[in-house]
């Protein structure tokens, strides 16, 4: 199995000092994922565009943008395009995810299919040829700090099978309370990428916890 992946979420960092929380899991971190929420597609509001920009020039790691936003086709591409290595949207805001995965990874980025809590996995499996990415949250989509659900990692188990000996390249990432305590149950249950937004930027020293989460990841 390739090794996991740990990527910080900004979303529980400083947000007066972005560059700098990025800076601080520079070499322990593998992925920054940086939630994009437009109050439409969930009830909050983050960032958008020129903030990633800017980001992507102060920081060397490889950006996950996570879309909970409404009409990706509108906006994905553009993330794309300011040099983002992995864009997500998610799958109940779109309706032809494959037409918008493939204007991804045509612009340079890995394309990423996002499912919400609600959302059953099942109808997408047949789409992941065309993804590089399968995001499956593992709370309901919106805030961080929030509990997260052990049932939603059957979605993982299925998604895993569906993929085994296939599309090796397919990341499979959980989103949502993952921390020391649960991501040992979602690496069993087959994820290999992992969001990880309040035990990162909660933690008196964020490389360390994405250094010990990596390593509960492996086991
Ligand atoms: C919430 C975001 C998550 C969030 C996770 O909708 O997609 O990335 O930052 O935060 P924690 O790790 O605190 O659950
Ligand atoms: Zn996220």
């Amino acid at each position: 199995a390739p090794s996991p992946i740990v990527a910080p979420s900004i979303l529980a960092a400083d947000f007066a000092r972005l560059a700098e929380e990025a800076r601080a899991v520079e070499g322990a971190a593998d992925w920054l994922h940086v939630d994009v929420m437009d109050n439409h597609f969930v009830p909050n509001l983050t960032i958008g565009l020129p903030v990633v920009q800017s980001l992507l020039a102060a920081t060397s790691l490889p950006f996950d943008v996570h879309l909970m936003i409404e009409d990706p086709r509108r906006w994905a591409p553009a993330y794309a395009d300011a040099g983002a290595y992995n864009v997500t949207f998610h799958a109940e805001a779109c309706d032809d995810p494959v037409a918008l995965a493939k204007e991804l990874r045509s612009a340079g980025a890995r394309a990423g299919l996002a499912i919400d809590r609600d959302t059953p996995i099942e109808p997408y499996l047949e789409l992941l040829p065309s993804f590089d990415t399968l995001l499956i949250m593992t709370i309901k989509a919106g805030f961080g700090g929030q509990r997260f659900i052990p049932e939603l990692l059957d979605k993982v188990r299925a998604a895993r099978r569906h993929v085994a000996g296939g599309h090796l390249e397919l990341r499979i990432e959980v989103d949502g309370g993952i921390a020391a305590d649960t991501i040992e149950q979602a690496a069993a249950a087959g994820a290999d990428a992992f969001v990880a937004g309040t035990a990162v930027y909660g933690a008196a020293d964020p490389a360390e916890a994405v250094r010990r989460l990596k390593r509960l990841a492996e086991q």
